[in-house]
């Protein structure tokens, strides 16, 4: 899990953090194991209530709190890492998404020329960007099929504003909970007003690795059916993403789909 740390630079107290105590390896993973509890009871508790932005804030203050109670202040690298790690234990095709977005997200930024201090931030934000997902069981983010139209919006929705959410009481700094936030805003995904800002150029990169992941290495949600490249490219063009960043995308050598890789997004 090293290879995954990123560091960009800020300083994180989760809301209600006492201690400044380095943390062990040991301790890092005993608060990732806490991390994913905490996210599944959140879960229990909404399943049988409508999903709404209220109700998911409030579970991620809970969490947060749980979380902050365990490892008070904490650098926003050893963060990452809790919940990269947490994401591990929970479903690692989702963890795997995330590096294979992250990854691409940079590339893309080379491509274009504009790696900076912007490219950093979203890397940081790309390598979390589903989050949200460590609220959702196993179960339902496999399942492709015969989901209740309350379980597809806690999906498609929930995984969204429960992940900004926990990210901002997190500490997480602005640019990169609004990355996160903005990740399915092209999709009909984002829930209207979470923020009132256009799409910035990192914003949009995002969006189209994210979508190019999830349509060449299995969509969820769907069929489970790889998409070639040229078909990735062709749908991710009708989104309404800056030509530059598409022509980067398509620019680049991308591994092809293996069966073995499960779907997500
Ligand atoms: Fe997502
Ligand atoms: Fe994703």
């Amino acid at each position: 899990m090293s290879g995954l740390l990123i560091t960009y630079g800020r300083s994180h107290t989760p809301r209600g953090g006492l201690r400044t105590n380095p943390l062990g390896k040991r301790e890092l993973k005993t608060s990732a194991r806490l991390l994913h509890s905490r996210c599944q009871e959140a879960y229990s508790l909404i399943r049988t209530t409508p999903p709404t932005e209220q109700i998911l804030s409030t579970q991620a203050e809970k969490v947060a709190q749980a979380l902050a109670s365990k490892i008070g202040t904490c650098e926003t690298n050893l963060l990452t890492y809790i919940l990269l790690t947490s994401m591990q234990i929970h479903h690692t095709p989702t963890l795997h998404h995330q590096k294979r977005v992250a990854e691409l997200c940079r590339r893309i930024s080379d491509e274009l020329g504009t790696n900076n201090g912007k490219t950093t931030l979203l890397v940081a934000a790309a390598v979390i960007h589903d989050t949200g997902k460590l609220l959702i069981p196993t179960n339902l983010l496999d399942q492709r099929q015969d989901l209740s139209p309350s379980e597809i919006r806690i999906i498609k929705e929930g995984h969204l504003l429960f992940g900004f959410h926990l990210l901002r009481l997190f500490g997480y700094s602005e640019e990169v909970t609004e990355l996160v936030g903005h990740h399915h805003a092209m999709n009909g995904n984002n829930p209207e007003g979470l923020i009132n800002r256009p799409i910035s150029t990192e914003g949009q990169i995002l969006i189209a690795a994210d979508h190019f992941d999830a349509l060449t290495n299995g969509r969820g949600y769907r069929d489970g059916n790889f998409s070639t490249k040229k078909v990735a490219i062709e749908e991710i063009s009708r989104l309404p993403i800056e030509r530059e960043i598409i022509d980067a995308l398509e620019s680049l050598a991308v591994p092809s789909a293996s069966a073995g890789r499960t779907r997500t997004r």
